[in-house]
């Protein structure tokens, strides 16, 4: 049984889509739920699925060992993004090679980057009258976005669509697809 660290900065709708795929799974579990912000929809998510969570500040992250400290007394197998603002300082990905992913809602390299997060990827791709959007996951190096591409998906972009109506359709393919790849990868 392999455990899994997801790291989210919002509302965590994939973050519980991912523990509740493994609860029924021998494979996998998420070992804890971390999050940058005391204010996100996650930390109720964590609580209600009775997965341990952490709270973290920027320095803790950046410039102490305390997260890393966890992620060891966890015996963290892998690490999952999932709505995760802040960049990975490289001491973690030098610990955790090839076993970071995140999720992005468009289809990189395009509509990719700092500040490119949430509704402004979705806003963009519409603006750009993209006929097709999708998700891509990713290993996570240094730089936003930016690491080997793993799996993408795709799905229209409607004449109609707002940048709800896109994200919402974006979410359905991040639920089917994120446990899926995630699990595929630790089983290599
Ligand atoms: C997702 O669209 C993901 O691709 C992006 O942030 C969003 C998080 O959604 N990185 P949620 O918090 O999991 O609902």
């Amino acid at each position: 049984m392999k455990n899994i660290a997801v790291f989210a900065s919002g509302n965590g709708s994939n973050a519980q889509n991912i523990v509740e795929w493994f609860a029924y799974k021998s494979t996998a579990r998420v070992s804890r739920i971390l999050t940058n912000n005391p204010g996100a929809g996650v930390i109720e998510r964590a609580k209600q699925s009775m997965v341990p969570f952490t709270v973290f500040n920027r320095e803790e992250w950046k410039n102490t060992n305390c997260i890393d400290e966890i992620l060891k007394k966890d015996e963290t197998d892998f690490i999952v993004l999932a709505g995760f603002l802040w960049l990975v300082p490289s001491r973690i990905i030098q610990q955790y090679p090839d076993k970071i992913v995140n999720i992005h809602p468009a289809l990189l390299p395009k509509y990719g980057g700092k500040g490119m997060f949430g509704d402004n990827v979705h806003q963009k791709v519409i603006e750009m009258k993209e006929e097709e959007s999708g998700i891509t996951i990713h290993y996570v190096n240094e730089h936003y976005d930016e690491g080997s591409i793993i799996f993408q998906a795709t799905c229209p972009v409607l004449p109609e669509d707002t940048t709800e109506t896109l994200a919402s359709r974006i979410h359905i393919l991040e639920h089917k697809h994120y446990p899926e790849e995630i699990e595929k990868l630790l089983l290599r």
